[in-house]
This record gives C-alpha cells, sequence and structure tokens, in this order.
C-alpha cells in the first residue's frame, strides 16, 4: 500500500508518527517472507485512536504488526499501510513484584533484565523470538511457562471501539497459544506480577531451557516458531516426523531437518511457497491420523 494522500502524510507529522514509504517487510519477519508497504512507526501511544481515525477516513487500510516473528506475509505490493510501535528507552520498569512493560521490547531481554533485579517465573519463554507484545497476543509459551500467567494489566488499543483502554488480568482470557483479545486490538503496555527468585537461581533454569531448545530448535534458521498448535492430549511435530516429512520442501519452504513442526525459509521461499507446504502438511495428517492440525503461525490473508 502506497500512501499518495497528501492530507494523510501531513497528518502523519502531525501525530508525530514516522512514515517509511516502501518497506520490505521480508527484512521484518523472521521468516524473511513478505512484500512491500509504506510502514508508519507509532512514537506515542496516546496518538493511535486520531492515526487511526485519519487512516479510516481516508480509507487507508492498516494492519499492525509486532515483531515479526510468529507472521506468516504476503508477496509482493501489500494492500495495507503496517503500524509498528517504536521501542522506546526505557522500556521496562520494575517496582517490588510488579513490571512495567511496553509491549515493542524484546521478551527475552524483559526476562534477562527483570531476572536481574531477583524477579523470576519468565525463565521459560527466554529463547521464544519477538516482542512483549506479540507473547501477550498469543500467550506465548515454551517449557510449562505461559505469559498470561503474570498478566496483572495491559493497556490496549481497541480497534473496534476506536479508543484506548486498560484491561485487568482477569479481564483477558489466556489459553493454549490463544486470547480473548481482538483481532483488531493492539497491545501497547502491560504490567505483570513476578514472583521473587535469587538471580542464580533464574539463571540456572534459563540455561536448561536454552540447552533443550537448542538441541531439538532449529534457531540459526529463518522460521516463524511452530508452524501448528498442538492437537489437544498430541504432538503436531511428532506426526509430521512420523510421517517422514522432515526435509520435506515446497519450492523455497522446507520442514525443518530438526524440528517438524518449525517450517524454515530455505532458499528465497516465497509466501506461496510457505502456504503450499502448510496446506500440503496438513492434509497429509489429517488423512494419516484424522486430525485437523490448526496453524500458530498467524497468516495475513488478503481478504
Ligand atoms: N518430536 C518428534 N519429532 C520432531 C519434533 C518433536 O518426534 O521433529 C517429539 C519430541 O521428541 C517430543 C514431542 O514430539 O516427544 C514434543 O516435542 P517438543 O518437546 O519439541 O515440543 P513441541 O510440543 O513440539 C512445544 C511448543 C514449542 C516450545 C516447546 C518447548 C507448540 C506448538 N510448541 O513444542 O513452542 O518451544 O514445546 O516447551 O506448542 C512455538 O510455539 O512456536 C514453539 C516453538
Amino acid at each position: 500500500m502506497h500512501i499518495n494522500d497528501s492530507n494523510v502524510i501531513a497528518g502523519l507529522g502531525r501525530l508525530g508518527v514516522e512514515y517509511k514509504p516502501g518497506v520490505s517487510m521480508a527484512e521484518r519477519t523472521s521468516l524473511e517472507i513478505g512484500g512491500t508497504s509504506d510502514l508508519l512507526i507509532i512514537h506515542n501511544h496516546e496518538s493511535l485512536p486520531e492515526l487511526v481515525h485519519l487512516l479510516k477516513s481516508a480509507g487507508v487500510p492498516y494492519r499492525f504488526l509486532g515483531g515479526g516473528s510468529n507472521v506468516l506475509l504476503p508477496d509482493g505490493e501489500l494492500p495495507w499501510a503496517i503500524l509498528q510501535l517504536a521501542r522506546r528507552d526505557p522500556d521496562i520498569r520494575m517496582e517490588g513484584n510488579s513490571v512495567w512493560a511496553d509491549c515493542a521490547a524484546d521478551l527475552g531481554r524483559m526476562v534477562t533484565t527483570c531476572a536481574k533485579q531477583n524477579l523470576g517465573g519468565m525463565e521459560g519463554l527466554i529463547g521464544v523470538p519477538g516482542t512483549v507484545g506479540g507473547a501477550l497476543r498469543m500467550n506465548a509459551g515454551a517449557y510449562g511457562t505461559q505469559i498470561g500467567t503474570f498478566v496483572r494489566e495491559v493497556r490496549v488499543f481497541r480497534g473496534a471501539a476506536g479508543r484506548l483502554e486498560t484491561l485487568r488480568g482477569p479481564e483477558i482470557n489466556f489459553e493454549y497459544r490463544h486470547t480473548s483479545f481482538a483481532p483488531d486490538d493492539i497491545m501497547l503496555s502491560v504490567r505483570l506480577e513476578l514472583p521473587s527468585k535469587p538471580y542464580s537461581e533464574i539463571l540456572q533454569g534459563i540455561r536448561i531451557c536454552n540447552d533443550n531448545r537448542r538441541s531439538s530448535q532449529p534457531l540459526n534458521q529463518k522460521s516463524a516458531g511452530c508452524i501448528f498448535k498442538n492437537p489437544p492430549g498430541g504432538s503436531a511435530g511428532r506426526m509430521i516426523d512420523e510421517l517422514g516429512l522432515k526435509g520435506y520442501s515446497i519450492g523455497g519452504a522446507r520442514v525443518s531437518d530438526r524440528h517438524a513442526n518449525f517450517f524454515v525459509n530455505a532458499d528465497h521461499a516465497t509466501a506461496a511457497d510457505m502456504l503450499a507446504l502448510i496446506n500440503d502438511v496438513r492434509r497429509r495428517v489429517r488423512e494419516r491420523y484424522g486430525v485437523e492440525l490448526e496453524e500458530e503461525v498467524i497468516i495475513w490473508k488478503e481478504t
């Protein structure tokens, strides 16, 4: 999407929104897949209601992109302007057992920053790539930890109502890789409550999780983490592996040799390659096991 309405561009300047035309989104996603679009970087959360009003009145469709580590974007010129939150400094603040984090903050850095203040509980999340906001949206989890457990308050821009709200923890439903946030909600900041734990103990937990992850996941390849959610009581990775699909590829998209639920961009994969691989593997699992796998990766469709 190329914004060519000069009123909109002037409005962006007035709201302090940084305007970057024609940005390659492949550079902003961990799969390194995605076409180009105008990128709007939000420095002041309070500007969101007016920004969205401006875009909607001018008929400019938009989508919000977090850290780009769990999404599959289409190729070519994207039909939306892309909104992203600027990283602010400081983006993490602590007081007692409470932590306030900006949603643009890096999740791993939040875990280690809190650890240094003897605040633990999130060790399992250490190798999960992406931002705090992205982790919140999908209730990211690993090694028995899910971020939702610690959430006490979330500042959010509600897309449908067009306004900013603060939600209390109990008002949000956190399930396995799913939350009650609406698709057009934009998470801005969060307050977490973390248990006190000695730094050395947290560090030990972090090391164990890192070792486990390194031994079972393709960390140095371009991926979006696990492609499918695990079905109740089952393992998507084990089923795909049992089908002998490790290394199976369509175009440049390949099922990882290391972990079968990671699909990697092995050689200039397009979104079409990745989608074809996802659908093909899903069909094979359905035919063999009678299980319909649901994607964990968020696929942006041009509808
Ligand atoms: N397995 C295989 N072959 C494979 C992969 C896995 O046989 O290629 C087997 C393993 O041997 C194990 C079982 O499947 O017996 C489960 O595998 P693993 O321990 O790797 O966990 P997972 O269920 O595949 C989940 C999360 C990961 C998270 C790990 C560690 C989902 C979809 N995945 O993976 O999260 O890091 O547990 O807690 O819930 C993600 O969400 O993107 C992600 C990577």
